[in-house]
């Protein structure tokens, strides 16, 4: 599909049916992380694919898939991030959501739903995956069939900023 349009389609799914994500839709969308830019190509970033019941409860614990079949904790590895000489700010959250956009637009294409999380307890989502200290989650991909929408690809001219505003030339 024409990026444009693959963008403007894609929006916020918090209804989703019980039908689970097929393993081949699941390949592509982790082949779609997989070709995301990281940092000096360092790479800092670790999928945990939760689609188990057990997995998808623990995961309530922390946080509100709204009914998703399947989701991807998306962790990223302070040991392996590239960090800026000139301030020491670290890539680790740039490039972990530079890999989650990869998948929400690839989910968007082979027709599923997505939520992008980050309203979720840290704590608990360590303790219930066993983390080590290096990994942090820093979002959380929800994925599965809607039960609700298409929302209107027309409506950003509404619900976001205009571009001249979000925009300045120099
Ligand atoms: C960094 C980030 C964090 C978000 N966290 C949550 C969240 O925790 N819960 C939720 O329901 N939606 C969350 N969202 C979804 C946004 O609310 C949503 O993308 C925004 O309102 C625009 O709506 P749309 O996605 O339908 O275009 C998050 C989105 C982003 C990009």
């Amino acid at each position: 599909m024409e990026f444009l349009k693959l963008a403007k389609k894609r929006y916020s799914v918090r209804e989703y049916t019980d039908r689970q994500v097929e393993k081949e839709k699941l390949d592509k969308i982790l082949k779609a992380a997989q070709a995301a830019p990281t940092a000096c190509n360092r790479q800092p970033v670790h999928l945990v694919v939760v689609q188990s019941r057990e997995g998808i409860k623990k995961i309530g614990k922390a946080a509100n898939l709204h009914g998703a079949s399947t989701a991807v904790l998306v962790c990223g590895d302070r040991d392996k991030a590239w960090v800026r000489p000139y301030d020491g700010k670290q890539s680790t959250d740039i490039d972990a959501s530079i890999v989650t956009d990869h998948m929400m637009l690839e989910a968007t294409d082979l027709g599923l739903g997505s939520l992008w999380i980050c309203s979720f307890k840290p704590d608990v989502l360590r303790e219930e995956f066993s983390l080590p200290d290096n990994l942090e989650v820093i979002n959380i991909l929800a994925l599965g069939y809607a039960a609700c929408g298409p929302a209107d690809p027309e409506r950003h001219d509404r619900l976001r900023v205009p571009v001249e505003t979000m925009v300045s030339w120099e």
